[in-house]
């Protein structure tokens, strides 16, 4: 079957790296549904989508912290769209803090979003892929998953939750046409990245090897790649991508 029969659901795919994630699946001519929190903001999203010219992309307001939502979620997308072979996780949250100062809320805000999210939306659709003897699994988790991140232990700790749910999914799917991969960005140019104090951010740029922010559409193109079913290869694997920032 060819990419552009196939549907691709990209949660946070309203966000600065998912929305580059969504134009880049897209482009390869999949049926893009694009996540969201915020309805007025995702409405406005998809007229900018229509308006560049992608008209195969859609959106759908799904709780992913909520699994009987997710569920409920899923079916609706597979209802109106078709089967969803390929599955992005890119919602997260920050709520940094050192330790000493984290409210246990900032704890689980995190830890739900960006981690108990990922068992919800993959355990949503792993009947269809099992059924379809064929999905793409790929979690953005984060160069911070990787090293620790000062003032991150919530987020830190999500992040490298994911890639371990990624090992383990991969070996429970891989005679069955499905591939699980984690994709592990470095600081890319998002409004996230610019929350965080000027004079921080500015000190961890210069932390950075190539000496500039990521551009999300960097992470769109990888995302991509991982998606084809040419890269049947490639499964419980971490793929950093972060300018030379950490290289494990
Ligand atoms: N390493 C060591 N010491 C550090 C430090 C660091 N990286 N950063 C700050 N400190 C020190 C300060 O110099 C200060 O020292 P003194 O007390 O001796 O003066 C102390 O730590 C400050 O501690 P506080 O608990 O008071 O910190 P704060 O409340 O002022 O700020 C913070 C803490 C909110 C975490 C702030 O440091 C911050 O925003 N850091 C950036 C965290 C970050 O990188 N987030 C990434 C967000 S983007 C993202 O997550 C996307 C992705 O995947 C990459």
């Amino acid at each position: 079957m060819a990419n552009s029969s196939r549907v691709a659901w990209v949660t946070g795919g309203t966000g600065g790296i998912g929305s580059a994630i969504c134009r880049s699946l897209a482009a390869e001519g999949y049926k893009v549904v694009a996540g969201y929190h915020n309805p007025e903001k995702a409405k406005a999203w998809l007229e900018e989508q229509k308006a560049a010219g992608f008209d195969n992309i859609d959106i759908a307001g799904v709780d992913l912290v909520d699994y009987d939502a997710c569920v409920k979620g899923v079916k609706e997308i597979e209802e109106k769209h078709g089967p969803i072979a390929v599955l992005v996780n890119c919602a997260g949250i920050t709520r940094d803090g050192t330790m000493k100062k984290m409210s246990p809320e900032q704890w689980h805000e995190v830890i739900d979003t960006n981690l108990n999210s990922v068992f919800n939306t993959c355990r949503s659709v792993i009947e269809s892929m099992l059924e379809q003897q064929y999905g793409r699994i790929i979690n953005i988790s984060s160069i911070n998953g990787r090293k620790g991140q000062f003032g991150q232990v919530n987020y830190a700790a999500a992040k490298a939750g994911m890639h371990g749910l990624t090992m383990s999914l991969a070996q429970e799917t891989a005679t069955k046409g499905i591939t699980v991969n984690t994709v592990s960005p470095g600081y890319i140019a998002t409004d996230m990245i610019m929350n965080i104090p000027e004079k921080v951010r500015e000190s961890i740029r210069e932390t950075i090897p190539v000496k500039r922010y990521g551009k999300p559409e960097e992470i769109g193109r990888l995302v991509a790649y991982l998606a084809d079913e040419e890269s049947g290869f490639i499964t419980g694997a971490n793929i950093d991508i972060n300018g030379g920032q950490f290289m494990g």
